[in-house]
């Protein structure tokens, strides 16, 4: 079977952890002898400089031909200008909308060895084994947007067919985790969290018995966050209030540049990125943490392509380099990011191969 994969490398850190996406794509490759065809695309800052378009249509047309996307990241200073028409941004939103993108997999679990690397106390770090089901294609991101000198909104919207399909999908996946789902809102306050909570509470009734399920308001999960983390297990939540939350969860990680994603569609397509963003202060130095990227090849491994096996495999091989010390400096370590991409390829070939 001929597998397909988009690159789309995007700005600041993002072609240099991609770079190790690819390599350790490659190294899967030629250990199980699949047939893996990759190929580049431009998103972002990168787009906007070659073609004045954040996402050319070539981009989308590749993508769409794909079992798989992985993205580096989007944005930097150069294109941030408040005034400026078309932002890198705009190419990430719209290729999340562009190919149904609607659910947004943040799973947050944290080394032993890197309990040192988080800013909280290791007390309330015990247990840490969380995943963050953010909806990615609705909500005040994607509403109306009015903007003048003087007057701004952003609307926010939701159906009761966006609410479902992506509760559905962490309710699954709560299942085959340790059955707890927590609905993040501000119920309290917003009508589309009143319908968020009532469609959940419904859904849960009828077909998710089975699970333990609670919903906590946005400002106080905010809270439980830091004072209580090992209390979640998965998180299901709105698109503002899942990109917040995922941002303050990943420093229960020990650091952002260990945090992967999947972006997913109805069936088996998906996006891969990092958390972590363009980083653009570390930009061009080759000292970015690849292991969120290379964690989220792992993600593609296991929701996109089937292979849950190489996905343990991969996830296994970054784990054991942190044990080892063999990581960046964000980690501890004195690698740089081609060393640490290096490190993890060698790891998987000894575990996988024993040589
Ligand atoms: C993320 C990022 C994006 C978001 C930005 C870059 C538009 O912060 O993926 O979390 O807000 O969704
Ligand atoms: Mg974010």
């Amino acid at each position: 079977m001929n597998t397909k994969i988009v690159l789309l490398p995007g700005d600041g850190i993002g072609p240099e952890v991609t770079r190790e996406a690819e390599l350790l794509i490659e190294s899967v490759a030629q250990i199980h002898g699949m047939d893996i065809e990759m190929q580049s695309g431009l998103i972002g800052g990168a787009a906007i400089d070659a073609t004045g378009d954040p996402l050319p249509q070539e981009s989308l047309a590749v993508c769409r031909e794909a079992d798989a996307v992985i993205l580096g990241a989007v944005g930097g200073p150069k294109w941030s200008d408040p005034d400026a028409k078309v932002r890198p941004e705009q190419g990430l939103l719209k290729i999340r909308k562009e190919l149904g993108l609607f659910a947004n997999l943040r799973p947050v679990c944290l080394h032993p060895k890197l309990v040192d690397a988080s800013p909280l106390k290791p007390e309330y770090l015990e247990g840490v084994d969380l995943m963050v089901v953010r909806e990615l294609t609705g909500g005040s991101y994607f509403g109306e947007k009015v903007e003048s000198d003087d007057f701004a909104s952003d609307s926010c919207t939701y159906s009761r067919e966006e609410i479902e399909r992506v509760v559905r999908m962490a309710g699954d996946i709560a299942r085959q985790r340790s059955g707890k789902l927590t609905m993040i809102d501000k119920a309290n306050v917003m009508a589309t969290s009143r319908l968020w909570r009532k469609v959940t509470d419904e859904i849960m009734q009828a077909d998710y018995q089975d699970l333990a399920y609670e919903t906590i308001l946005v400002d106080a999960a905010a809270m439980y966050l830091i004072s209580n983390p090992a209390r979640f297990d998965v998180i299901v939540t709105e698109n503002m209030f899942g990109d917040i939350l995922t941002d303050e969860a990943s420093m229960l990680a020990g650091s952002m540049g260990m945090l992967p994603s999947a972006s997913l569609a109805a069936g088996k397509f998906g996006l891969y990125e990092p958390i972590h963003g363009s980083a653009p202060d570390i930009a061009g130095k080759g000292i970015a943490n690849p292991f969120g990227m290379l964690a989220s090849v792992a993600m593609m491994f296991a929701y996109s392509l089937d292979l849950k096996e190489v996905a343990d495999q991969v996830d296994q091989a970054i784990s054991d380099c942190i044990s080892d010390g063999h990581c960046t400096a964000d980690l501890g370590g004195t690698l740089n990011t081609s060393e640490a991409g290096a490190a993890v390829r060698r790891k998987l070939a000894e575990n996988t191969l024993g040589s």
